[in-house]
């Protein structure tokens, strides 16, 4: 997966205190989503109509959020190991009005039983398969089959290659980074076919939601190096944030593609 959402997961939880490096305050969403998609598939999941919603590996739960308050009545839980990222969705929900309607539960999403009409499981496959990837995505699109209601909808986002990526972006992307890593689109929708669903809308992020993204990953943290050179933490900081701009502007920009995939259960 990539880099940026790799290295957020595995770094040590920041404060967003003057005196520390702030974490991941500038993104709406935990991956490369826009404003206009986000609006789009909030819109088609609320269509349906869904009494309930579930985000697995919700990180704060923000398109969780969106799709609970478009359909009045909705309730929605979201799963995550990240108790600050929760917290974080709780707030968001408390201020959106949305407290008694949505759950947000600290637990792993490997092998839950919980189910909904509509589930979300966006960059956050591994959350669904201690497999190594692909098998992961595969496995994971196998989980959420058996977790979505029939008639309901699951959004999987997910990475895929665009191209075979070359040796040397693959030695830039992140340790260990493997040509058979991801799949192909092609052969990523068919996963999604052969684990039992039909693929309703098939959309990839943007080179602008890309950008959006891994700018807005590390902007809050290069705008505190710059103002704190001398800070005990800056070094580590800062070796921190160029590996990781590396490894996108050297490895993966323009080679690792997110697809989101809109699916319905055959029944
Ligand atoms: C790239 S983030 C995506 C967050 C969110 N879906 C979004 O798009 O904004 C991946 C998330 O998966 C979560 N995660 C990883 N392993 C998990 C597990 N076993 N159970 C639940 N969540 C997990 C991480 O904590 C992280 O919040």
């Amino acid at each position: 997966m990539c880099g940026a959402a790799v290295e957020g997961l595995a770094s040590p939880p920041m404060t967003s205190r003057d005196d520390q490096p702030p974490r991941l305050t500038t993104l709406t969403f935990h991956g490369p989503l826009s404003e206009a998609r986000a609006r789009r598939l909030v819109d088609r999941l609320a269509a349906t109509g869904p009494r309930t919603v579930l985000d697995l590996g919700c990180g704060w739960g923000e398109l969780l959020l969106r799709v609970v308050g478009a359909v009045p009545g909705a309730t929605g839980v979201g799963v995550d190991i990240q108790a600050e990222d929760l917290a974080r969705g709780r707030a968001a929900a408390e201020e959106r009005g949305l407290a008694d309607r949505v759950v947000f539960a600290e637990e792993s999403a490997t092998d839950t039983t919980r189910g909904a009409d509509v589930v979300l499981c966006l960059g956050a496959s591994q959350a669904l398969s201690s497999a190594a990837p692909p098998r992961s995505t595969v496995e994971a699109l196998r989980a959420l089959r058996g977790l979505v209601a029939p008639g309901g909808r699951v959004v999987l986002g997910e990475g895929f290659w665009e191209r075979t990526p070359t040796a040397d972006e693959l030695a830039a992307m992140w340790p260990d980074a493997r040509a058979d890593e991801h799949l192909s689109l092609g052969d990523l929708v068919d996963a999604a076919i052969e684990a039992g669903f039909r693929p309703l809308w098939v959309e990839t992020a943007s080179t602008e939601e890309w950008e959006e993204f891994e700018s807005g990953y590390r902007c809050a943290t290069e705008e505190w190096l710059a103002a704190h050179p001398g800070h005990p933490s800056a070094a580590a900081t800062r070796a921190r944030v160029d590996a990781q701009r590396a490894g996108w502007l050297r490895g993966y920009r323009g080679v690792l593609g997110l697809a989101y995939l809109t699916l319905a259960p055959v029944v």
